[in-house]
């Protein structure tokens, strides 16, 4: 793990292998440690970047927002300051939200798209006024008040029976984060556009891909981005829910890989 100083924040990375530059973004409450599957499985054949957002894992929090645009912010930091002019960016949820924020200032750097199980339209009222509950929720009793909350919703049912392992990892990473990293990032989030006027834009070949069983962001909301965007490839991944990537790490893979080899 390495550490670049960024906008005031102490960002804590790996950059992993050699080749194409594949940059993933992790999703809301964890953190880079999500991406461990597909480090191991992209290393040997592509230069593979992850991250933690400022506020989670071990990246500092700095004052301020954690708005989307911030993360963004501090995604094309990141990559000036490790001489990537292009990359591939796969972002997972809030992953996939900071990805549209890049994309609207910085598109040029972006050689392909993998959105995963996120969403282009903003909040509801009801989904922002949850996230202001939560967020009071977790300043006043800490992360383990939304453990079971987030963990009953990130992960499939499947995937809570049969899989100990996975619920056990996405647990951990929740409790290793700092209360006011989440509350910040549950009040970004809210705060984030609609998204949906930038499909129309997105002209580099771009994947999508989502959970069957996703209840957070669900396969419609794979379906509507699809839709939107000229010539995106959309997979629905079976027996899983919100995060196939740990869920179903070789399905997750093998479909990126597809796509990776595609690529012109
Ligand atoms: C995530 O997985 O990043 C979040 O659950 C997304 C959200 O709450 O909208």
């Amino acid at each position: 793990m390495k550490t670049a100083s960024i906008n005031g924040v102490e960002i804590r990375y790996r950059d992993e292998g050699t080749g194409r530059p594949l940059v993933f973004l992790h999703a809301f409450p964890l953190s880079q440690k999500m991406w461990n599957d597909q480090v191991a499985a992209f290393a040997p054949s592509f230069r593979v970047i992850t991250f933690d957002w400022r506020g989670f894992g071990e990246s500092s929090l700095p004052e301020g927002s954690s708005e989307m645009a911030s993360f963004a912010d501090d995604l094309i930091g990141l990559l000036d300051l490790l001489e990537i002019d292009r990359a591939v960016i796969c972002g997972l949820s809030m992953g996939g939200y900071a990805a549209f924020s890049f994309l609207s200032n910085h598109a040029n750097r972006v050689k392909a798209l993998i959105l995963a199980d996120t969403r282009a339209t903003a909040d509801t009222e009801e989904g922002r006024n949850n996230r202001l509950t939560m967020a009071a929720l977790v300043r006043e009793k800490g992360p383990t008040a939304i453990v079971e909350q987030m963990t009953g919703r990130l992960l499939g049912a499947k995937t809570i029976k049969g899989n100990p392992e996975a619920v056990a990892r996405v647990r951990s990473m929740i409790e290793a984060n700092q209360s006011e990293g989440i509350a910040r990032a549950l009040l970004g989030m809210a705060a984030r556009p609609d998204s949906t006027p930038l499909l129309a834009t997105i002209a580099c070949p771009t994947l999508i891909v989502v959970g069957e069983d996703d209840v957070l962001t669900p396969p419609a909301d794979a379906k509507a981005m699809s839709a939107g965007i000229a010539g995106a490839e959309l997979e629905i991944i079976s027996n899983v829910g919100h995060l196939p990537n740990i869920e179903s790490p070789s399905e997750f893979n093998r479909i990126l890989q597809g796509f990776l080899d595609r690529l012109p």
